[in-house]
């Protein structure tokens, strides 16, 4: 089992597909439709209840998705233990993200200790879907990875998303 400050989650992805959105709506139950884009890394502190009487703490490490304001190094993301990698369901693009996301994770970090979330943000925007649940769940799979669909708008899955990374995290 794992705690304190070793917590660390790192939430990556193409700019505008919901990243800081995702976090704020976890952490402080707040969304705004006119979310501004994250210029610098931040991080939020979200507790939750593992078992029946233990907490355990995350720190959700928020990026800059648009190239304009890319900061990402290396040096970032090493000492995670979980990364979330979003994409947009309505946007096909921020899914090819996801697959340079995944390479480039698992060229720099042990794939085998750290926890992958894949997840397909806007589902409350399912009439404009550009990528099949099949295609993403059999994708996720494929590189070991964990599938969620979410909104954050809608605060649908943000629960399920962070409870299964806060007992994946407690298991280890
Ligand atoms: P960058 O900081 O540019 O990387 O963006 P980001 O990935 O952090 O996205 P952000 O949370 O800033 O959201 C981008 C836009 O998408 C904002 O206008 C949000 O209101 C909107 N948005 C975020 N989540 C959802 C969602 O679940 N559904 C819908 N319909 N819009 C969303």
């Amino acid at each position: 089992m794992s705690k304190g400050m070793n917590n660390k989650i790192v939430i990556v992805g193409e700019g505008r597909v919901g990243k800081t959105s995702l976090i704020l709506r976890c952490c402080k139950g707040e969304y705004s439709d006119n979310q501004e884009s994250t210029i610098n890394a931040f991080y939020l502190e979200k507790t939750i209840q593992v078992n029946d009487t233990e907490n355990l703490n995350m720190y959700i490490w928020d990026t800059a998705g648009q190239e304009r304001f890319k900061s990402i190094t290396p040096m970032y993301y090493h000492d995670a233990v979980c990364a979330i990698i979003v994409y947009d369901i309505t946007f096909k693009e921020s899914f090819d993200k996801v697959k340079l996301w995944v390479t480039e994770l698992t060229q720099i970090l042990d794939t085998s200790k750290l926890i992958i979330c894949i997840v397909g943000n806007k589902c409350d925007l399912e009439n404009n879907r550009q990528i099949s649940k099949q295609f993403a769940e059999e994708y996720s799979q494929s590189v070991g990875a964990h599938h969620f669909h979410t909104s954050a708008k809608n605060n649908r899955g943000v629960d399920e998303l962070f409870q299964y990374i806060g007992q994946e995290i407690f298991k280890r």
